[in-house]
């Protein structure tokens, strides 16, 4: 079962918000199992985790665009082949039910590579966001010392907590 540890958080706090329920809705599958009499709570167990997929990755690519993201060509793109991963388990249930295939796909397009895209990735973006988040507190800072509110956009991307990663 996945859980959202501290090193998989990018405090950033709508991503780390949607990461939790994403992994909700990966975990509800890997609940369902094996499961061959299960099909239509299978079928949309599935369905719920397509959706908060495209939900959290249309969200994420929103932010990208508002912060002035340099890689969100290169991030969206794995953000489709996972939206194509997920829509081949579907497929692979409904043609054959709970295979040996279906089990591959789920442990290794599913589990692993949301893991390593956290890891990777979207601590790439979390970062660039940390190190606008500084850039305009000190612009603010510098222009109106008692000013204590950030930026729109800052303040959308929500970057909580202290920048850890930021260098
Ligand atoms: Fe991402």
């Amino acid at each position: 079962m996945l859980a959202l540890t501290s090193d998989l958080m990018t405090h950033v706090d709508m991503i780390d918000r949607q990461h939790i329920v994403l992994f909700e809705r990966i975990n509800a599958v890997i609940a369902m199992g094996g499961c061959a009499a299960c099909e239509n709570e299978t079928e949309s167990t599935l369905r719920l985790l397509a959706a908060y997929t495209d939900k959290h990755f249309s969200d994420e690519e929103e932010l990208m665009g508002r912060c002035g993201y340099g890689y969100i060509d290169w991030h969206k793109e794995m953000h489709r082949w996972y939206v194509a991963e997920i829509a081949k388990l579907q497929s692979e249930y409904a043609a054959n039910g709970p295979t040996e295939t279906y089990g591959k796909l789920l442990e290794n397009s599913i589990v692993n590579w949301i893991v390593k895209h956290i890891l990777t990735v979207d601590m790439v973006l979390a970062k660039h966001i940390h190190k606008l988040a500084l850039k305009e507190e000190s612009h603010h800072a510098a222009e109106a010392p008692h000013a204590s509110a950030a930026s729109p956009a800052v303040a959308a991307a929500s970057a909580n907590g202290e920048p850890s990663a930021a260098d």
